[in-house]
């Protein structure tokens, strides 16, 4: 029965990419499949410290890149701190066939609760070929091919050479609901259908690539 891992990292309760994960998730589990969900903004991971980087040297050094085989690089008590945190996160993570992930853009890339998630659960050389990654965005603006803004999207762009470069993961589906702040910023009220237009399309795709 295929695990889906549920992540969300924004700062609002009420958001485009929560609901769209929600929608996700929830089509998930109608079709008989099994999640578990993670709030990196509501209870955050914190940032890495000096012990993890000290486990991460191990990994390079002595050639690890079994996950299995990664305890055995924990060997100081503030290494064991520092894997105490990542253990729980890691499990989770390998426990899931399929991870859908809510993410707004912030500053034009990835809130900071996600990114420091990226930074507790990556290791050297490790492979998650074989999962599927979907990625739920949400942008004030629009970022699509052709925009003027489209050489600034460093959100969709740095999570896909992400998961192909540290996670050998090319299976990975962005969808977007974009322009979310005509809603909010009375300069692009204007542009408000193509908002509504563009959230119901990404939410109708989260439906879809949840049955896939
Ligand atoms: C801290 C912060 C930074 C943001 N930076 C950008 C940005 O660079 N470009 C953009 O188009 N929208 C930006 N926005 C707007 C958000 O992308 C937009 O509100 C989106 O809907 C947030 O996702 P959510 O609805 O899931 O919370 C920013 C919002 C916040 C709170």
């Amino acid at each position: 029965m295929p695990h889906l891992l549920q992540l969300d990292s924004s700062a609002r309760t009420r958001s485009f990419s929560r609901a769209l994960t929600a929608r996700f998730a929830r089509t998930w589990v109608e079709g008989g499949n099994t999640h578990t969900y993670r709030d990196l903004a509501a209870n955050p991971v914190p940032p890495i410290g000096e012990g993890w980087t000290q486990i991460c040297d191990t990994l390079l050094r002595e050639g690890i890149t079994q996950p299995a085989d990664y305890p055995s690089a924990v060997r100081t008590p503030a290494q064991q701190e520092a894997w105490s945190v990542v253990e729980p996160l890691l499990a989770e993570l390998l426990a899931a066939d399929a991870v859908v992930i809510g993410c707004p853009m912030y500053n034009y890339s990835v809130p900071g609760a996600l990114k420091t998630w990226l930074d507790q659960v990556t290791f050297p050389r490790m492979s998650l070929a074989g999962r599927s990654f979907f990625v739920m965005g949400a942008r004030g603006g629009s970022y699509l091919p052709g925009t003027p803004r489209a050489p600034f999207d460093y959100h969709e762009r740095y999570l896909r050479d992400f998961f192909a470069g540290h996670f050998a993961v090319e299976d990975v589906t962005f969808v977007h609901a974009e322009l979310t702040n005509t809603l909010v910023d009375p300069v692009i009220a204007h542009l408000e259908a193509e908002h509504r237009a563009s959230a119901t399309a990404a939410e109708e795709r989260a439906v879809q690539m949840a049955r896939r």
